[in-house]
């Protein structure tokens, strides 16, 4: 009897759908207060983006359901910088959750500039040199800096404006700049690939890599806000410039 109570209560609790997620304006309201909080600084104060993904769009890549929605904010993606919200408890969560969808119910404001001369000002400024792109399943060009196959659904257009004028503003995380200086030869400058008690790797601008043990190094530089990345302020024309953003916005995960 008790064994068949138990499989009744295992069936109804496999059968449950998760629950939605709160709709009423003070849970909302919450929401809100917590993403301007933990996630505005990221995702932009209106979710249109900026160092995180832009959220102010109906259909979000990883987090189509209410369910995945939860689950990136709870245990954040690993391998980006988008962190888990370990701060929170799961109500508050399911309410930060809420408010992402409400954000996702504003038109998204198409970028201006024409991607189809932008993409002739990437092959001209010579963006190859440092950066890759997939297309047609072959990935081309360096990967000495970010690879920029779906840049545009990861950063907004103030962004990635920003990343040409002003690179060292917007250095990501995990773009870190070492300098590492050997007992004996030159120094080797570069991003760093890993770093651990003993060892350090790093790729220099050529797109070498470079591993060392530390104990073969006199020093190691880090410079959190020095970036390999020219700026292209006064190199490209204002038109270029927005041409090459509407390019770069244009490149995304196909939905
Ligand atoms: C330190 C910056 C940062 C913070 C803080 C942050 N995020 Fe993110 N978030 C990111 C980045 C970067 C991505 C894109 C990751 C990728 O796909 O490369 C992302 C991705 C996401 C996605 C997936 C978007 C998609 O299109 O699938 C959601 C949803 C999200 N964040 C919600 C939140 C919420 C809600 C908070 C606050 C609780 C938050 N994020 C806090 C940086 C941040
Ligand atoms: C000498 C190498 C180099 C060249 C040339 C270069 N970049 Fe970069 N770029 C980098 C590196 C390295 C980063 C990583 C962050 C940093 O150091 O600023 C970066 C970052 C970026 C970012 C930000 C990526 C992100 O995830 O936020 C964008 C966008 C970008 N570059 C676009 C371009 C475009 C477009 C061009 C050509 C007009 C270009 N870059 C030329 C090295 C380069």
């Amino acid at each position: 009897m008790r064994f068949a109570a138990f499989l009744f209560a295992a069936g109804l609790a496999a059968q449950q759908p998760p629950a939605p997620l709160p709709t009423s304006p003070a849970d909302l309201e919450q929401g809100g207060k917590l993403y301007r909080g933990s996630c505005g600084y990221c995702h932009g104060p209106q979710g249109d983006g900026g160092k995180g993904a832009d959220l102010a769009k109906p259909k979000l890549e990883r987090a189509s359901s209410d369910e995945q929605l939860v689950n990136v904010i709870k245990n954040g993606i690993p391998g980006t910088e988008m962190p888990g919200a370990w701060h929170m408890i799961d109500n508050e969560i399911r309410q930060v959750a809420a408010f992402v969808r409400t954000l996702g119910k504003v038109e998204a404001r198409p970028v201006p500039g024409d991607p189809a001369n932008g993409k002739q000002v990437y092959a001209s400024a010579g963006c190859a040199a440092c950066h890759a792109l997939r297309e047609q399943g072959r990935l081309t060009g360096s990967l000495a800096g970010p690879e920029l196959t779906v840049i545009g659904s990861r950063r907004n257009a103030a962004h990635l404006r920003e990343a040409l004028l002003d690179p060292a503003a917007s250095v990501p995380d995990g773009y870190l700049i070492v300098t590492a200086v050997p007992l004996a030869g030159t120094a080797v400058t570069g991003l760093r690939l890993s770093e651990d008690t003993f060892t350090l790797a790093l790729r220099d601008f050529s797109g070498r890599n470079h591993a060392f043990l530390k104990s073969s190094l006199k020093d190691i530089r880090k410079d959190p806000r020095k970036s390999s990345m020219p700026s292209y302020r006064g190199k490209l024309t204002a038109t270029q410039l927005q041409d090459l953003i509407a390019y770069l916005a244009s490149l995304k995960e196909p939905s």
